[in-house]
């Protein structure tokens, strides 16, 4: 059977799967096939506490299929970046075997495999396998992180040539990396990808972040989640050495904006593609709140704190007085078994203007009214959820691509403030305030401009809109 089919392979994590997962639905959207493959555990998160099956029966021309766990049984939760490091590792060695009984896979009613959309972190992984397998086949790579980190890990070997990096300990964080094309003077060695910095957590090594990024120079195309006027001068200098770049995002809008257009109903996108079970508590709650007035807070699906920070944390919001809905992740805390003790005026003020909750539905959230800003590790896709909805941020990295973005919001799109490195009461106390009371104005008076340009560019005739066309017609012209 002759036509276009799309297989899909994002990396095993929430942050991963959310976007691509969005794509496949707007590819499918435009009827094209779409075999999206996940790992075994993957599937049963999505199947229990997302809504896989109603994305099969929503899309007849979307398909999904599962390949075996490449690592070792991880809970998915809390995993911190060494654990995340050794999945990623793992599956990149491990995928490609049980990824080619899929490619050649025949079948009356489906046509064959034409193009694959691979998640960019597995670096030459498609490429062996058609080269492999010896069949042309178009390869596009998608990097769901940040485009502001993309051109970072790209560039990362001219900056050892031009010797910004090494970063030389503790004392050279706050120098500031001139040479980088796009982003002169603007990067401090603490706002460099966090494998950057000497002794860096995790065991994903800079020469191999710096290696899979170079890889994707083999690749077909490129897919982004951003949208133009967010990161123009970046990706005019991605631009220059990848020629086909098609930039999609605000991937989690797009895809509800188009379905409202279709009038499929849209209010459990996120719920659908979610690994953890969704407490939907906080709704109501955030219903008897001023407008404006909740600071949400969480920290994403694999930052882990001590008990330290915790309290410093927990310290600074109760202190601010202002009110807050906490994403407390049950593993979100290290060492709480040693001592999980809670002083009495946290739990005072917890119970006088908190919330709390071990997984919300976060776009949702984020799109409330009550929420007036969000305190964050700046994954890529909380930032973007963040932007649309003209939400300010304050943010404090934790790993990878986090430390390039909490620069840019706080530098670049000026929607918030970076508390990166510190973990200290008084400081979020006063980030607290100065994002909701002091500087609030200003930060949302430029929150709620870039919301508008996200929203503009996946309107028809804006920028994402007319990228979705365009790859949409390249994918076809290849399948022919
Ligand atoms: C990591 C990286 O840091 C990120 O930048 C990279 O691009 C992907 O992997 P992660 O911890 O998964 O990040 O954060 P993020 O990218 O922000 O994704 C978290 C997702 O979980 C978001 O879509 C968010 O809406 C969702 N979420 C989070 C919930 O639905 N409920 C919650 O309670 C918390």
């Amino acid at each position: 059977m002759a036509g276009a089919h799309v297989l899909m392979f994002p990396c095993p994590f929430q942050g991963h799967v959310r976007p691509m997962l969005k794509l496949a639905e707007l590819l499918a959207l435009h009827h094209l096939h779409v075999t999206f493959i996940n790992t075994h555990s993957i599937h049963n998160r999505l199947t229990r506490y997302g809504d896989i099956q109603s994305l099969s029966a929503s899309y007849p021309t979307l398909h999904f299929n599962t390949i075996a766990d490449c690592y070792s049984h991880v809970n998915h939760t809390g995993i911190g970046d060494t654990t995340a490091g050794n999945i990623i590792l793992s599956t990149t060695l491990h995928a490609k075997p049980l990824l080619r009984n899929i490619l050649l896979a025949q079948s009356p009613e489906i046509p064959k495999v034409t193009c694959i959309i691979q998640d960019g972190i597995f670096g030459s992984l498609s490429n062996d396998l058609a080269s492999e397998l010896g069949i042309p086949i178009t390869i596009i790579h998608f990097r769901t992180s940040s485009p502001c980190c993309f051109w970072p890990y790209f560039w990362l070997p001219n900056l050892f040539k031009t010797n910004e990096l090494p970063i030389r300990g503790d004392e050279d964080m706050d120098r500031i990396i001139s040479n980088m094309p796009g982003m002169e003077n603007l990067l401090r060695c603490r706002d460099l990808p966090s494998f950057c910095r000497p002794g860096a957590k995790g065991n994903l090594s800079i020469d191999w972040v710096s290696f899979q990024t170079q890889q994707s120079l083999a690749a077909d195309a490129l897919i982004l989640n951003t949208f133009e006027e967010l990161d123009r001068l970046v990706l005019s200098q991605i631009r220059l050495y990848f020629p086909k770049v098609y930039t999609l995002g605000p991937l989690h809008h797009h895809l509800n904006v188009r379905k409202a257009e279709t009038n499929e109903a849209n209010d459990n996108t996120s719920f659908r593609s979610s690994f953890f079970e969704v407490d939907r508590s906080c709704m109501a709650w955030l219903d008897a709140q001023a407008q404006g007035s909740v600071l949400y807070v969480s920290f994403g699906t694999s930052t882990i704190v001590t008990r330290e920070e915790l309290m410093e944390f927990w310290h600074g919001l109760v202190n601010s007085k202002k009110r807050f809905l906490w994403v407390m992740r049950p593993d979100l805390v290290v060492g709480r078994e040693k001592d999980d003790r809670i002083p009495e005026e946290l739990e005072e003020g917890t119970k006088e203007r908190g919330f709390m909750v071990e997984w919300a539905p976060q776009e949702e959230v984020l799109t409330h009214k009550a929420i007036g800003g969000f305190l964050t590790h700046s994954g890529w896709n909380s930032t973007l959820e963040s932007l649309v909805a003209g939400v300010p941020m304050i943010c404090w990295p934790y790993f990878a691509d986090q430390q390039v973005n909490s620069r840019f919001v706080s530098e670049v799109w000026k929607v918030g403030l970076d508390m990166k490195d510190v973990c200290d009461r008084d400081v979020v106390e006063k980030m607290v305030n100065d994002l909701m009371v002091y500087r609030r104005d200003e930060f949302l008076k430029s929150a709620q401009a870039m919301a508008m340009l996200a929203h503009q560019s996946v309107s028809p005739g804006g920028s994402s809109h007319s990228s979705m066309q365009d790859l949409i017609h390249y994918i076809k012209s290849v399948s022919k």
